[in-house]
């Protein structure tokens, strides 16, 4: 798949962001991002639940700006990535990928053996970022997703570790 040819590449360096875990008083600036980068938001409640259950939850900055996020839950030898979402401004650069290979790190650290996650067809971006990371496709969920014209399905992917 090809990128606008308008403007040239950037690519993140290790320097221009940290990753570490996602606090409640995140929450404004997640939300804003969350806002921005889907057409069905989750609900701050959503966050909240998540970081009451303990799931994993991250953040990307670099300094006080905020990038992204990205959730994750492991049981069981399962996890499950819930949530990986950048910044539109920061779109592009390899955060996703980043995100998504601390993901499975920390999934392989808790001993998952596979980490599922769905995505919506219509999402060529993130689909071709898990196949090119080795998700596979397993199955999928009729009518999962809310969409313009109604439900849309999900794929549900697969990584065995
Ligand atoms: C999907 C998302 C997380 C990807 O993050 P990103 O930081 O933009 O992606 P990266 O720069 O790390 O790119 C990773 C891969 O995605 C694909 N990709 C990224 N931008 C792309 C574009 N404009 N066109 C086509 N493919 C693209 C490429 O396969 C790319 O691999 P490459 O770097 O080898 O070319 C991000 O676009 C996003 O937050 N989207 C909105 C929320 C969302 O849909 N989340 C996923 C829910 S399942």
């Amino acid at each position: 798949m090809s990128r606008s040819v308008d403007k040239p590449p950037r690519k993140l360096n290790d320097q221009d962001f940290s990753l570490r875990p996602m606090l409640e008083e995140d929450l404004p600036k997640v939300m804003g991002i969350e806002r921005l980068a889907y057409p069905y938001p989750w609900s701050e409640r959503i966050f909240r639940d998540c970081l009451a259950a303990h799931y994993s939850c991250w953040v990307a900055e670099k300094k006080d700006e905020m990038l992204g996020h990205a959730v994750l839950t492991v049981a069981a030898g399962e996890s499950h990535i819930l949530n990986v979402c950048v910044s539109p401004a920061a779109q592009g650069i390899g955060l996703g990928r980043l995100f998504v290979a601390h993901l499975l790190e920390v999934a392989a650290a808790r001993r998952a053996n596979t980490v599922f996650l769905e995505v919506r067809p219509s999402n060529k971006v993130a689909y071709q970022l898990y196949v090119s990371m080795g998700f596979n496709e397993v199955g999928h969920r009729k009518n999962y997703y809310p969409a313009e014209s109604g439900k849309e399905d999900a794929l549900i992917m697969a990584l065995v570790l």
